[in-house]
């Protein structure tokens, strides 16, 4: 067994060094569904002979249908339509075939308020309240195809507002609460949204962020929204707009809880979920009725191994991929029973997931490796004073995790039983796509391990041949897969530009990865203009861009620096615009009004100011150089091309701030 590799080297290079093996315990195996690596090869391969086949039996068993599909897949690259001929609604697979079932009274969420209150909220109930508010929505004139914007905390109204939408067939858009109004604005913009739901505010360690403000400074430059409904959350004193706003539970009042599913077409739009690319716009990724559910359905079920009494705590915030589909249709499609918390991890403590594990024997906890890093560097004795001996299964998701925080978290969250899903997917594919499967697969920390069955990854070079087992190169996917994403909303050519166009026919995923010999996957990060802060997605186009709209600013440059805590900060190189001075302040100013432009998550952690930034002859800016200037590194590649050699060493020897 090797050790764990020093912390400080961030986490590519000490995965590259892991080779510690932890096979599936064997108590968990003889219970999980998937229970041992020849039954996961078996099915992996004859998904990979007859892929139609393997997803025509998957949709069959995991999905009802109002209406039998006739066609498993028709794939004309770069665009697939799966199902087609078939009809169903999504929400009725979430809530109606659990709520007319022996599951009425299951709880399907149990929420938990950051100040301490506490809702637990069956099948039934779901279905009533989300039915309701489908009819809330259809008053104001959501028909069909109309998107609906959802910028709210994490609160069950978001998953009922959500499962809403679903239920009437208008695709949904949610803003993750920490954008700002600039940001919302652009996103309501792209997709047109009709209506604009939001709350006086939501609470987030112990303060109230200002969701209505912000909503209001959006909505003014949207003229596509007709009505904002406005959730009661804080009882903060909101100014509403004559003839636009309404109360939620005003509207709800009066709505009947009777509302029948839309019956939807397989490829009918679900929702738009905007992620950052690496152009300065964010880019509207589309995921479809039908195929998303399976593909959300079946990975819940396999990589979490869900069970009729499993408690399922998933951390992410809906405003992201990852609580679109682990907290909110995955689990709910299974039947689950989903814990939801609405506030930050460290209020009132550092001890509050664990105190949430206690209190309602969570038996999945599915959370970030920025997040264990946190964890680890408050300290044990947090999760020390509760009871986590109900936890089976422990996941990660969202960067790789660097061995010294997969052990910590293996150690003293897992007391050494549980297994770990490192799960690697992004909000283009719609669900996991390289994980282990608990009961099957021997983990290894720092690797997302095996694909799924009916997932087909292979690790390329720059002109399209495989690489060595080994050896570094570009992930790509080489066969279509349900919950794929279908387009970029409003922009195709876009679409077929970043995902296609490298490897025709193949589906490029952004990052860098390494196959070794027994089969695993080492993901490597991504090799595009697209950072990843917190497990966050940021472009760094789209903070320069910020930068530049401040009128002290003539040119500036981002690019990520590696971060204990973080994974990457955000570095950004600045050149001010002539009779400008540096100061303090002025920094102060241009990371305020980069937080105004995107949110708080895009805040740099350092600026510096240049006289220049190194740039080839033909004027590109050399980012790879400034990675090593901001990481502290020499850089050993080729300068050469560098137009000015004096803009490099100037930079070296400037003051890190
Ligand atoms: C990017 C996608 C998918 C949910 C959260 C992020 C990175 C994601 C892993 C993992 C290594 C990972 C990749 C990917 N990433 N999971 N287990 N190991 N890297 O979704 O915002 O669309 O970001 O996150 O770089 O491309 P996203």
């Amino acid at each position: 067994m090797a050790s764990a590799s020093g912390s400080g080297e961030g986490s590519i290079h000490s995965v590259l060094v892991e080779n510690r093996v932890f096979p599936p315990p064997k108590d968990f195996a003889r219970h999980a569904h998937i229970s041992s690596l020849e039954q996961y090869e078996q099915l992996w391969n004859r998904a990979e002979q007859d892929p139609e086949a393997f997803w025509d039996e998957r949709a069959r068993e995991l999905i009802d249908w109002i209406e039998l599909y006739s066609t498993v897949l028709e794939w004309t690259p770069p665009h697939a339509k799966w199902f087609l001929g078939g009809r169903l609604n999504v929400a009725a697979n979430c809530l109606d075939r659990h709520a007319d079932g022996p599951r009425a009274d299951k709880p399907a969420l149990i929420w938990v308020g950051e100040p301490g209150d506490e809702r637990t909220i069956s099948y039934k109930e779901l279905r009533d309240e989300v039915s309701r508010f489908a009819n809330v929505l259809k008053g104001l004139g959501v028909t069909k195809g109309d998107v609906v914007a959802l910028y709210m905390p994490m609160v069950p109204e978001l998953a009922i507002a959500c499962l809403a939408c679903a239920r009437i067939g208008a695709p949904h858009t949610v803003v993750f609460g920490g954008f700002s109004s600039e940001a919302l604005a652009g996103r309501i913009q792209d997709c047109s949204a009709k209506v604009l739901v939001t709350a006086d505010g939501g609470y987030r360690r112990g303060k109230v962020v200002p969701l209505k403000a912000n909503a209001d400074g959006a909505v003014d430059h949207c003229p596509t929204i007709e009505s904002v409904v406005v959730l009661k959350r804080t009882a903060e004193d909101v100014p509403m707009v004559d003839g636009r706003d309404r109360w939620w539970h005003e509207l709800a009042e009066g709505a009947s809880t009777d509302c029948p599913p839309e019956p939807m077409d397989s490829e009918d739009p679900l929702f738009i979920l905007y992620t950052s690319g690496s152009t300065g716009k964010p880019k509207g990724i589309l995921h479809t009725t039908a195929g998303y559910l399976l593909g959300a359905t079946y990975t819940t079920k396999l990589v979490f191994d869900l069970k009729e009494d499993d408690v399922y705590f998933c951390t992410a915030d809906i405003g992201w991929i990852t609580g679109h589909t682990y907290l909110v249709y995955g689990p709910l499609s299974n039947g689950a029973t989903a814990v939801m918390y609405e506030g930050a991890p460290n209020f009132p403590d550092e001890a509050r997931f664990w105190k949430i594990i206690e209190d309602h024997k969570v038996t999945i906890l599915y959370t970030a490796p920025t997040a264990i890093r946190a964890f680890m560097k408050w300290g044990k004795q947090f999760p020390q004073r509760h009871d986590l001996s109900s936890l089976r299964l422990l996941g990660t998701v969202g960067e790789p995790i660097n061995p010294e925080a997969w052990i910590w978290y293996h150690e003293t969250i897992g007391g050494g039983r549980c297994p770990i899903v490192d799960t690697w997917w992004q909000t283009e594919t719609g669900a996991i796509m390289i994980s282990p499967l608990p009961g099957a697969t021997p983990t290894r920390p720092g690797s997302a391990t095996r694909p799924l069955p009916g997932i087909v990854p292979e690790v390329l070079d720059q002109s399209g041949n495989p690489v060595p087992d080994g050896h570094g190169g570009l992930l790509t996917i080489a066969k279509p897969w349900p919950s794929m994403l279908r387009t970029l909303w409003g922009d195709d050519d876009r679409y077929k530009q970043t995902y296609w166009s490298m490897f025709p026919g193949r589906y490029f995923t952004g990052d860098g990865a390494r196959k070794d010999a027994d089969g695993n996957f080492w993901i490597m990060g991504r090799v595009d203009d697209v950072l990843n802060v917190s497990g966050h997605r940021l472009s760094t186009m789209e903070i320069e861009s910020a930068l530049v709209s401040h009128p002290a600013v003539a040119e500036a440059a981002v690019v990520g620096k590696p971060d204990d805590l973080k994974g990457q900060a955000v570095a950004a190189f600045v050149t001010l615009e002539s009779g400008q001075q540096p100061s303090e302040e002025l920094k102060k100013a241009l990371a305020a009004h980069v937080v105004k432009e995107i949110g708080a998550l895009a805040r740099p952690d350092v600026i510096r100011f240049t006289e220049a930034l190194p740039k080839t002859r033909s004027g590109k800016i050399m980012r790879r150089l400034l990675r090593d200037v901001a990481a502290g590194v020499d850089s050993t590649g080729d300068t050469t091309t560098l137009e000015d050699f004096s803009v490099l060493a100037q930079l070296r020897q400037g003051d890190e701030s």
